[in-house]
């Protein structure tokens, strides 16, 4: 069976030859199948965002390859994989641009691939498709449709965002610390948007998290990226029964402790079960 994404070999090292040198990426070899729903968590610097901007193109690697859905794409420009891989920042601001209208972001994101994705201009039939698919968000976004995304909350735009990122059913959804930003109420009703779209579009995703709970509580698997390494993968029914203590646990295996101290990978609640 083919897999969504095929990762074999990965390496990236920053500042080559250099005093700062830095092997970010070491070998990472990593298969997702049509569908999965994968979280990834690590310390600051652990290599996740590095291997979500090869994926994405953003960065190069220097060794390895990367296939989606069978095609070699290691090499690929950035902007033929655009169609294909969709990404999402944690600043709501990247995703929508904020002087057009809530409408006229999601008419960009629909034309997304074509050579007229920039005319502005939006036709009624395609008006009445936004539409349903705002109400379903319940924010209110429907009824806003000729607002400025830049008069929307962080949340707002960021479920916007999310839209525009899969509408055009991308192969894969890669999303670095989307919720990152974001006060805990709207993170969470992020997250469960998130959570909504991926499942009822089977939506093959990579989902960066510093929020451990989020980790545990979505998706189908969970890696860690240690030192350019993965250290820990784990699904099914043993990641179901995973907890943040357990989780905490086999970190201190898995990096002789390093990670603990490092407190921006841990929640509140992952320092209370220390
Ligand atoms: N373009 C770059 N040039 C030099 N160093 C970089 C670059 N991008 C990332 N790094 C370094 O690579 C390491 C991993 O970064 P990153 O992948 O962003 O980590 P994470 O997302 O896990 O926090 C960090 O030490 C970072 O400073
Ligand atoms: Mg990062």
């Amino acid at each position: 069976m083919n897999q969504t994404l095929s990762i074999v070999g990965l390496q990236k090292t920053f500042e080559r030859g250099q005093a700062l040198e830095k092997q970010v990426l070491k070998q990472v070899s990593l298969t997702l199948a049509p569908g999965e729903f994968i979280s990834v968590i690590g310390s600051n610097g652990a290599g996740k965002s590095t291997l979500i901007n090869c994926i994405a193109g953003a960065v190069t690697a220097d060794n390895g390859t990367i296939r989606l859905d069978g095609e070699d794409i290691t090499k690929k420009r950035t902007d033929l994989r655009a169609k294909d891989v969709a990404r999402v920042f944690q600043d709501p601001k990247l995703g929508t641009a904020g002087h057009l209208s809530v409408e006229e972001n999601l008419a960009i994101a629909d034309r997304r691939g074509q050579k007229n994705r920039f005319k502005r201009g939006v036709h009624g039939s395609d008006l009445a498709r936004f539409r349903e698919k705002l109400a379903v968000l319940d924010l209110g976004l429907e009824s806003r449709l000729h607002a400025p995304a830049d008069t929307l909350s962080g949340g707002q735009r960021q479920a916007l965002t999310l839209i525009m990122a899969t509408m055009q059913r991308p192969k894969l959804l890669l999303l670095d610390e989307h919720t990152a930003a974001l006060d805990p109420k709207a993170s969470m009703m992020v997250m469960q948007l998130t959570e909504q779209l991926v499942r009822e579009m089977k939506q093959t995703t990579m989902m960066i998290t510093h929020n451990m709970e989020n980790a545990i509580r979505y998706g189908d698997r969970l890696i860690m990226l240690h030192d350019g390494e993965i250290v820990i993968d784990v699904r099914g029914e043993a990641k179901k029964r995973l907890t943040v203590a357990e989780l905490v646990d086999r970190f201190r295996h898995a990096t002789g402790d390093a990670v603990v101290s490092d407190r921006q990978v841990l929640s509140g609640e992952a320092l209370a079960a220390m």
